[in-house]
């Protein structure tokens, strides 16, 4: 996989469309493969992947070790309450420990920013070459669920070339709790990458003002922004001035755990002004796709009848992209570091 140069995956702000690109393609690949029981693809065979969660998952975590599986990977998980985190081990001191015991890589889910980078640059000074991957890492980055959104959205407007001049000047709309959502900051590095122009909505206590600005800036500790025209984003107040034109609808949990105020009056008024309905859908036209990461809050962020009727509703299908999408991450980490390319279309055979 040439041009790749991603060691660990951190976030998405370090992306060039090439590397979107890479992924795109990879995933749409396994996509297509029938890899169920035994027909496995021996990528990783002899590699040693493990999940290490300080923070509750349903999807990403299944959706990570199920990939490992299908790569042919050995996969050894961790839970927080029953390991030694609860005698007081500090969290590299864990992720020391599945390294002596062979971890090629560690994808890490921490509550607190900065956990996946600091182990990464902590293991890369102990002289360790495993590589770390963020499975979300407090308010920052969840690259892999801001990968998988993209396979969705790009198969949703292009199903057999699903590639990022798909979004080129696409309109989406993201609404709900941007403030508190990594998942809303990654899919801003990825949208924004692929030319589309995106619309954050919500009130001002969820969504600043200043998020219009979010890709301005080089990416922190870039010196120059690796996507050379990004698309646009704006600030708007009300949906019903956010959903026309809307070409997709990303909404997002209300991320009561991370909130640390008050910040909403009652929750049955943000449904009234930011909920997604049926009838709401119809400000934006026909077919347009609505979005979710999920876990969903049913009847606050949208209701249980969208999130339900598969001719609107690319939630299941989000799910489903999860695990081509983290089987091509993994792939692009083990192709880089060993440099012997694994033929799909061998190794599928
Ligand atoms: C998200 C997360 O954990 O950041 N969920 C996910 O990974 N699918 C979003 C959330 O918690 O609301």
């Amino acid at each position: 996989m040439s041009g790749w140069s991603h060691r660990h995956v951190l976030d998405l702000a370090s992306f060039s469309r090439e590397d979107f690109a890479a992924v795109l393609d990879l995933a749409q690949q396994f996509r297509s493969l029938p890899i169920t029981g035994a027909r496995k693809l021996p990528a990783l065979q002899g590699r040693l992947v493990a999940t290490l969660f300080f923070e509750p998952s349903t999807r990403t975590r299944s959706s990570f070790e199920l990939a490992a599986k299908r790569l042919s990977a050995d996969v050894m998980s961790f839970s927080p309450s029953s390991s030694s985190l609860s005698k007081g081990e500090s969290v590299l001191d864990t992720a020391r420990t599945y390294v002596a015991m062979g971890a090629d890589v560690l994808v890490v889910r921490h509550r607190s920013t900065g956990v996946p980078q600091q182990l990464a640059l902590d293991l890369q000074q102990m002289g360790e070459r495993t590589v770390v991957l963020n499975g979300g890492d407090g308010l920052h980055s969840h690259p892999s669920q801001g990968l998988l959104d993209l396979l969705t959205l790009t198969r949703f407007f292009s199903p057999q070339h699903p590639m990022p001049e798909a979004l080129q000047g696409r309109r989406i709309v993201i609404v709900g709790d941007i403030l508190h959502s990594r998942v809303a900051r990654s899919n801003l590095w990825a949208l924004t990458a692929c030319g589309a122009d995106v619309v954050l909505c919500g009130p001002p206590s969820l969504v600043p003002e200043d998020f219009a600005a979010f890709v301005d800036a080089p990416p922190p500790g870039l010196l120059k922004d690796p996507v050379p025209q990004r698309g646009k984003i704006s600030v708007v107040r009300r949906l019903e001035h956010a959903l026309p034109g809307a070409d997709a609808v990303m909404t997002l949990r209300l991320q009561k755990e991370r909130m640390g105020q008050q910040l909403l009056t009652s929750l049955k008024r943000y449904h009234r002004d930011f909920g997604l309905s049926h009838e709401r859908m119809q400000l934006c036209g026909e077919d347009v796709p609505v979005l979710h990461p999920g876990p969903v809050n049913r009847g606050i962020e949208l209701s249980g009848s969208l999130l339900d009727d598969p001719r609107v509703s690319l939630v299941e299908e989000q799910v489903r992209n999860g695990v081509p999408t983290r089987m091509a991450l993994l792939y692009l980490m083990a192709a880089s570091e060993s440099a012997t390319e694994a033929s799909l279309v061998s190794s599928s055979s």
